[in-house]
């Protein structure tokens, strides 16, 4: 057996230093985190264990690590890829580090734009802390109200505000963290310059938990937002969404936020399946895109005149103005209820896939088509963050299919292929969601050999017993493959 379960004395030794509210083995309180956001994976652990602490939280790793046990970092359990359930190789026998009680704001410092937060603060908690300092923290996802600092960093996640902000990566200033061995990484000085040598921290973002646990961090604020105008815009094709998108920032500049792009049969299928929506604009057209853009009292007016342009130009087919904060929240609404209303309608291939920004219209088309031919009758959608050169390319069942006989049968076959399409059109095959367990084999399969090689090179020196979320974003050790 590759990974040991933890003995009696082990979680004798966690139950003593935790107390009653850090360490539980009843299968009624682990069962709601044994199954990913997803509902498409469902794995077991011998314990879920909840450290408050920095100290807790290195006492548990130092122990998990003296025995060789596999640790499973969770945070809101809404990874897209399955990389925070405990499946594979330790399956039944890792503890499932739950970060949820670390949920602290440490500090909020104007003066230094930054926030001091710890792993388990959720998204929308954050959100409204720095709020209550005239500051804002620019990253924001539909999961908002799960998603944890922690696991937000772990998938360098991105969302909505990418655009201006970039992902997490470029967000966050420090990091605590605990490596494989129980020492702890004290990084949360807000440094916006350091040069000595390599840059840990960002070895640890994106790493998916699999070379050390993330405790805390030091995250960029910027300005809190004095008026912010949106507006949903009909469009005839994407590319003519990306001469929009360039147009835009012509006359807006970093004042663009969001461009976010919504096909027609995406936008149908929220307001099927999603209560209190309509539809923003009289016509149906093609594509869509929805625009935020931020700044002082002009910036509505601004934003209007250039859309007006755009119609003149035939850039743009027409426009739909948020004239009060609901309207603006009831346009977001279309386009964050997209996965949900996609879900309900039926089972797909989700992908998250990005190629060069210039490149993605014809991307779109070409892929489309080569995955019709390739599975005839499936039907393709792709919706998301075009300024960023990511979208969600998904693969819906064939209309008036079994979806669920379908999915069984046919979507790994047709995500490898999506999959390989991204990385020949010189992309990548995750953009923002990460690898996880889910995408973990065409990973593995599509990466060029070197790169690969220094990753393992990585993960052998920090964690050489491979306890940190083992089956999660690396290829299984030999000892661990199924035999
Ligand atoms: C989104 O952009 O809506 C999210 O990444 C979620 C998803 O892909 O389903
Ligand atoms: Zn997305």
């Amino acid at each position: 057996m590759a990974y040991p379960a933890p003995s009696a004395r082990c979680l004798a030794d966690l139950a003593e230093r935790l107390g009653p509210a850090g360490l539980t083995t009843d299968p009624a309180d682990l069962a709601p985190w044994l199954t990913d956001w997803r509902r498409r994976l469902t794995g077991a652990a011998a314990a879920l264990v909840s450290p408050a602490t920095l100290e807790e939280a290195a006492f548990v790793v130092a122990r998990a690590a003296a025995d060789g046990i596999a640790i499973v970092p969770q945070g809101g359990n809404s990874s897209m890829v399955g990389g925070a359930t405990p499946a594979g190789p330790a399956e039944g026998r890792a503890l499932l580090v739950s970060m949820r009680r670390m949920r602290a704001i440490r500090s909020v410092s104007a003066g230094d734009n930054a926030v001091v937060a710890e792993a388990g603060v959720v998204l929308a908690d954050l959100h409204a802390a720095v709020a209550g300092a005239g500051r804002r923290f620019p990253l924001s996802l539909a999961a908002k109200g799960n998603a944890t600092v922690g696991g937000l960093i772990s998938t360098n996640a991105g969302g909505t505000q990418v655009l201006r902000f970039g992902p997490m990566r470029s967000l966050v200033l420090g990091l605590e963290a605990v490596w494989p061995d129980g020492s702890v990484l004290h990084g949360l000085a807000p440094l916006r310059k350091d040069n000595r040598g390599y840059d840990l921290k960002q070895l640890l973002i994106g790493a998916e938990g699999t070379l050390g646990l993330v405790t805390a961090a030091t995250l960029r604020l910027v300005p809190a937002i004095e008026s912010r105008a949106v507006a949903w815009i009909g469009l005839r094709s994407a590319h003519d969404a990306l001469t929009l998108l360039r147009g835009l920032e012509d006359r807006l500049g970093e004042a663009v936020e969001s461009f976010e792009l919504v096909p027609a049969e995406g936008l149908a299928l929220v307001l099927r399946h999603i209560p209190d929506t309509r539809a923003p604009l009289g016509e149906a057209w093609p594509w869509n895109v929805l625009v935020e853009a931020v700044g002082d009292g002009a910036v509505a007016d601004r934003l209007q005149v250039a859309l007006i342009d755009a119609i003149a130009r035939g850039t743009a087919g027409d426009a739909a103005f948020a004239s009060s904060e609901a309207q603006a929240d009831a346009l977001w609404k279309l386009r964050e209820s997209l996965s949900e209303a996609e879900a309900r309608d039926g089972m797909a291939a989700k992908h998250d896939v990005a190629v060069p920004v210039a490149a993605m219209p014809d991307f779109m088309a070409s892929a489309s088509q080569a995955v019709v031919e390739r599975f005839p009758g499936t039907r393709p959608i792709a919706f998301g963050h075009l300024g960023d050169g990511n979208v969600h390319f998904n693969v819906r069942a064939p209309a008036g299919s079994d979806d669920r006989a379908w999915f069984a049968a046919q979507a790994s076959a047709v995500s490898s292929f999506v999959h390989g399409l991204a990385t020949e059109a010189g992309g990548t095959m995750s953009a923002e969601h990460g690898i996880g367990r889910f995408k973990r084999g065409d990973f593995v399969a599509l990466t060029d050999p070197a790169r690969m090689r220094a990753m393992l090179a990585i993960k052998a020196a920090l964690d050489p017993a491979g306890i940190m979320n083992p089956g999660a974003l690396l290829p299984l050790a030999e000892k661990d493959e199924p035999q």
